[in-house]
């Protein structure tokens, strides 16, 4: 089915870019610019912005999924198991970079503040999923 491999690779590439997209803004725009602020008026912004920000995150994180597995059943025998030391990097990396932007985020209080240490895995988790990017793109080019 021509079309629901198109609709997935979009599905794939739309999730990955609202996903990094999110952490990159967290980390290089959102975290440098409430730096100067009392802890408690970045708090409450900050909380004011995590319940709609938690659903971009996990929808991203959940259309990724969905997406990563379909990939896996079209691409196992021609793509992956051949070059299977590359994907299974990849999966393991993309996995971290899902745990960890769901620990980054995860309750209302004390993580709520963006500079809190629970929030800097944000920054593990924009560099991983860089890394995750370039591993998915040579992987890609292996068989195109
Ligand atoms: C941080 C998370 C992730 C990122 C940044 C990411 C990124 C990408 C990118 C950029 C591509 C190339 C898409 C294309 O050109 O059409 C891709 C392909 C793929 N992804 Fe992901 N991905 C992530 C998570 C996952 C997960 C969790 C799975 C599995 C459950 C997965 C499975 C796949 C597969 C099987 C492909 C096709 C590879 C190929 O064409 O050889 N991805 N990914």
């Amino acid at each position: 089915m021509e079309w629901l491999n198109l609709l997935m690779r979009w599905l794939h590439l739309s999730s990955v870019a609202v996903l990094i997209g999110s952490v990159a803004f967290l980390v290089l725009v959102l975290r440098p610019a409430l730096a100067a602020q009392s802890t408690e008026s970045r708090r409450n912004f900050f909380l004011s912005l995590k319940i709609r920000l938690k659903m971009l995150v996990h929808g991203g994180i959940a259309g990724t999924l969905i997406s990563g597995l379909y990939n896996i059943h079209l691409g196992w025998r021609t793509a992956l198991a051949p070059n299977l030391e590359v994907f299974l990097a990849k999966l393991v990396l993309a996995l971290a970079v899902l745990a960890l932007v769901i620990a980054a985020l995860a309750g209302r209080s004390p993580g709520s503040d963006p500079l809190s240490p629970r929030s800097r895995l944000l920054t593990w988790g924009l560099v991983l999923g860089l890394v995750v990017v370039v591993l998915s793109a040579y992987l890609r080019s292996l068989h195109s």
